[in-house]
């Protein structure tokens, strides 16, 4: 994630109009050296193995957290009791009580507060949103989420920090369900009750070998086994405040899958239907035309001139944007908010949210029961 946020951090003032400049002061890592390399390879100014120290510079407004999970809320309470505006990857911390003291230090310290669910600004989904608030698709029946990779099929990639609890909190629940949880909040409306099924296919894996290419997919195996703490897939049912139903699937275990995030939302008056691997295009079922004129249209979110939402920054219709195109646009929208010193969709109280919803699924699939939220 530090090359999608440092990225999108030098590209927002260039595509959009934000309201202050913004310098790449300081990237902070572990490895000094690893650090600097990225420091030049990424455009920042300086480089620093020292958190702490970069949270309280006076130098700096604004802090990005991309570490791993277990470390968001100390990162956090630390840069808002600093006075410092947060964006802070997903999940936002590793269980509800820590979500809460997250959203206990912002609002005492008043910061502008946002967690990083980038997939709100795809251009399609930020459109469908509009849609759907307009009653385009009238009562909401159905959510249908599923998000599926498949970059842990093979038994011997190495138990790298996704896969161990202690560091991520959960496997594909937190990672991934964490993501269309989020759309499902922004869509639909807040999930009432969730039943959940979690499981693990690969108990035991090769430890990582720390000569490998960091702690993603280049991850490299070492001889010794250690115990997959986390679920390999998360599935769950549910039912929204609004009365819609919920059915969700996250997966790391499926095959041709790479990331694969589609979301079908059906109502009373239409569907629409969306595919991260073709994110420009939104499908829209709509059951007012006349019957000889029905079926999924294919709406094309490339049109400029606040049509639709962002792409207008970008390119002439048609000229499609990408995933990076996402951070963009959140980090453009969270600029913007620091300088007006206004609240920013999703707010860590989203993130506690969300975190309430993952929480409750796992509660359900531990004891085999209905979880009201
Ligand atoms: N929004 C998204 O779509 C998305 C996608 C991938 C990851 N994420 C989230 O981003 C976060 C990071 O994931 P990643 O895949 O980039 O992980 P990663 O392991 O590739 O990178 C983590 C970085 O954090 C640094 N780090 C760890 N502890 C540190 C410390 N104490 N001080 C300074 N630096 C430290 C590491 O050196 C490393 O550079 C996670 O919370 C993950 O859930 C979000």
């Amino acid at each position: 994630m530090g090359k999608a946020h440092s990225n999108a951090w030098r590209q927002a003032p260039h595509f959009f109009p934000l309201k202050a400049n913004v310098e790449l002061h300081t990237i902070c890592g572990r490895d000094p050296k690893g650090v600097e390399a990225a420091r030049g390879q990424l455009g920042w100014e300086n480089a620093s193995t020292d958190w702490k120290a970069v949270v309280n510079s006076p130098e700096i407004d604004i802090i990005d957290i991309n570490t791993p999970n277990d470390s968001h809320a100390e990162i956090a309470i630390a840069a808002a009791k600093a006075g410092k505006a947060i964006l802070c990857e997903k999940p936002l911390g590793m269980d509800v009580a820590q979500c809460k003291e997250m959203v206990d230090a912002v609002k005492k310290a008043k910061v502008v507060n946002m967690v990083c669910h980038n997939y709100r600004r795809i251009p399609a989904i930020a459109h469908a949103k509009k849609m759907i608030e307009e009653g385009t698709l009238g009562d909401i029946f159905h959510y249908h989420a599923r998000y599926a990779q498949d970059w842990i099929v093979d038994p011997e990639f190495p138990l790298v920090w996704r896969l161990q609890k202690g560091v991520s909190g959960s496997g594909a629940h937190g990672d991934i369900n964490a993501h269309i949880i989020d759309l499902g909040r922004y869509l639909v409306g807040e999930f009432k009750e969730v039943c959940g099924l979690l499981n693990t296919f690969i108990k035991e894996r090769p430890l990582q070998d720390q000569g490998g290419k960091g702690d993603g997919l280049g991850a490299k195996a070492g001889r010794k086994m250690g115990k997959v703490t986390v679920d390999d897939a998360a599935i769950c049912i549910g039912r929204f405040a609004n009365g819609a139903l919920a059915n969700l699937e996250a997966t790391r275990f499926a095959l041709g899958r790479k990331n694969h995030i589609s979301i079908e939302i059906n109502g009373s008056k239409g569907s629409l239907y969306f595919d991260f691997e073709d994110m420009n295009r939104l499908k829209w079922f709509d059951n007012t035309r006349p019957a000889d004129r029905q079926g999924f249209s294919d709406i094309l979110v490339t049109q400029p001139g606040g049509v639709h939402p962002y792409v207008g920054n970008w390119w002439p219709p048609g000229h499609i944007i990408g995933y990076e195109h996402t951070f963009v646009h959140t980090i453009a929208d969270f600029v913007n908010a620091c300088v007006d010193g206004k609240s920013v969709q999703p707010t860590f109280e989203d993130g506690l949210k969300n975190e309430r919803v993952l929480q409750a699924v796992e509660e359900s699939a531990k004891n085999r029961e209905w979880v009201k939220i």
